[in-house]
């Protein structure tokens, strides 16, 4: 089986067909995301919360992005899979950003992905030019959590709405593939989209969009230690593996398990 390619997932848009990205940590879940027909993987960085614990994802080091893509690449058949660029893997220099861009495709993605407008446009642009796919990310910045001061919409105020149209352009200029909004209002959202060529994937930026992402263990009902507006869980894991551990360990307990069925004679 052939991997969904970078052209393709662009000819999406011009075709008018929604793309749905969900995020993968490893090779179990790359699975079941791929025979549920998902063709596009992104190995986020939000990994720091909802694997590691952590309260943000300012801690995520490129060895736990290679780490991670390498499993999810390994396993992935047709997805396309894209690596997130940590927090002060492409901050620092256009040289790092480069050198950590191509670890993370060393390590099987087939594209990256970092935030930032006009910050990163230089970083963008030169990964463009050495063959590494980019997708960047506008609006709510997780990264950029400490200044904001939380995870709060974007672009309600004109002046902000503005600049983030002005940055989803520069970064297409600069060769990205596509753009990732999130949260920001659906009219702003629809304003990018109408006004760009490539595709833009919304996370709480309403229906416009080319496509959607959500986190996979908020689509799955997992992780409920935050779950924000824009989220809708299609299942509630998190409930069935309580029940399932409780019964478990009720029936070690009372000796019920194992029984003759689980018993070798
Ligand atoms: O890290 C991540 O999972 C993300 C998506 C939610 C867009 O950046």
């Amino acid at each position: 089986m052939s991997h969904l390619t970078i052209p393709e997932f662009q000819r999406q848009k011009k075709e008018g067909k929604k793309i749905t990205v969900v995020t993968a940590y490893d090779a179990l879940f790359t699975q079941i995301v791929e025979q549920a027909g998902l063709e596009v993987i992104l190995v986020g960085d939000s990994l720091g919360m909802v694997v590691q614990g952590k309260s943000n994802t300012l801690s995520v080091t490129m060895d736990d992005m290679l780490y991670h893509t390498r499993m999810v690449a390994s396993a992935a058949q047709r997805a396309l899979v894209i690596g997130d660029m940590p927090f002060l893997s492409y901050q620092v220099s256009v040289e790092e950003a480069v050198k950590n861009a191509g670890r993370l495709l060393q390590a099987g993605a087939v594209a990256v992905k970092l935030e930032g407008g006009h910050s990163v446009v230089d970083r963008v642009e030169a990964m463009s030019n050495f063959g590494i796919p980019v997708m960047g990310h506008l609006g709510m910045t997780p990264q950029s959590v400490n200044q904001s001061g939380g995870y709060k919409v974007r672009g309600k105020e004109q002046i902000e709405a503005d600049k983030i149209l002005q940055e989803a352009k520069a970064l297409e200029s600069a060769g990205a593939f596509a753009v990732v909004l999130e949260c920001v209002p659906s009219s702003l959202a629809k304003k990018i989209t109408h006004e760009l060529v490539i595709p833009t994937i919304g996370i709480g930026a309403g229906q416009e969009c080319d496509g959607q992402v959500l986190v996979l263990y908020d689509v799955l009902g997992l992780f409920d230690d935050f779950v924000p507006k824009f989220v809708k869980p299609y299942a509630h894991l998190k409930a069935d593996a309580l029940q399932a551990l409780t019964r478990y360990k009720e029936e070690v307990e009372c000796g019920k398990f194992p029984s003759d069925a689980e018993s070798y004679q």
